[in-house]
């Protein structure tokens, strides 16, 4: 089974202002909610592919009723967590002239809660695969992912993390199957601006010096790169089409990829199904679809 982890899922409330103000009444053209989280993304285009996964995370308050009851009709299978303190949050994504963001904070977890995820976690067997993504509530500490990879290490559970900083270089002593940041993440860890591929590629060969398997670099409108753990590199172009909204690209990528991998065991096909489903979701409102997904794939 493939399990992701979302420990601070969302529901984002999208809303066009046209001519937002500050400082006034503003009166929205449109509202959408989504069912927000990067795992949550990476279990729905899973899903898109036909591949089944288990949403595991964190939900509170009515929020969390909400999202446990929108990603069952998303026909997602999920074990939250139900916490006491806090509710989950709700993202605001205004879209006028510019685009704002509000990101709540979501709910406090505790030991307990902490402890009842292990739980979940320590009844993965091998073969299983786990992803991580995303930030992680200040509650739960910075050093989660890596307790996580800790935790499930003696097993041949495949390990994904996408994440930043210290939440994803704490988790690399533990050896993770694939860890995929973008060029803004890679700049941040190592400090300086990367305009060449052959700059981006180094920076990949460290982390796997600190113990990362295979790379993924995404670089958006630019492809991805990849460096498998046999010290090849493989690079796959973007697919070409008009862009809608790339937010959950990454998170597309991420399950078109291990799609890919699991399917074929061919680095360069889950290269391309992981372009695909970032492509399609860039191309489209939503994540992008089983069809639009295939298409993308024939474009490239
Ligand atoms: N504008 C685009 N045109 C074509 N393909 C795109 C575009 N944006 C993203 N993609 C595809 O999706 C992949 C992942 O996108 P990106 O690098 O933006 O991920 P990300 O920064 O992790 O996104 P997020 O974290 O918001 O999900 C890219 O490698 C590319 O294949
Ligand atoms: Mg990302």
């Amino acid at each position: 089974m493939i399990y992701t982890v979302t420990l601070n899922p969302s529901l984002d409330y999208v809303i066009r202002v046209e001519d937002f103000e500050t400082g006034k009444v503003n009166r929205s053209l449109e509202e959408h909610i989504f069912y927000g989280g990067k795992g949550i993304n990476v279990s729905a285009v899973l899903a898109h592919l036909g591949l089944e996964s288990c949403a595991l995370g964190f939900a509170a308050g009515f929020t969390g009723e909400e999202i446990i009851r929108g990603i069952a009709a998303m026909g997602l299978r999920a074990e939250l967590i139900r916490v006491e303190k806090g509710m989950s949050r709700i993202n605001v994504k205004l879209k006028s002239d510019q685009e704002t963001e509000i990101n709540g904070t979501g709910p406090v977890i505790g030991e307990k809660d902490l402890e009842r995820l292990f739980e979940k976690l320590g009844k993965l067997t091998d073969g299983d695969v786990l992803v991580l993504s995303g930030s992680v509530p200040p509650s739960a500490g910075p050093s989660v992912y890596r307790q996580i990879l800790q935790q499930v290490s003696g097993r041949h559970v495949l390990t994904v993390v996408d994440a930043e900083g210290e939440l994803l270089l704490g988790t690399l002593p533990f050896h993770p199957f694939l860890i995929k940041p973008n060029v803004k993440e890679l700049e941040g860890i190592f400090g300086s601006p990367l305009k060449e591929n052959g700059q981006i590629v180094d920076c990949a060969r460290k982390l796997q010096e600190m113990g990362a398997e295979h790379v993924l670099v995404s670089m958006a409108g630019d492809g991805a790169l990849l460096l498998t753990k046999e010290g090849d590199c493989y690079e796959q172009k973007a697919a070409r089409g008009q862009v809608k909204n790339s937010v959950g690209a990454g998170d597309s990528m991420v399950a078109g990829f291990l799609a890919g991998y699991l399917e074929r065991r061919d680095y360069q096909y889950a290269l391309k199904l992981g372009c695909a489903c970032g492509g399609a979701t860039a191309f489209s409102d939503g994540l992008g679809t089983g069809d639009e997904i295939w298409k993308v794939l024939g474009r490239l």
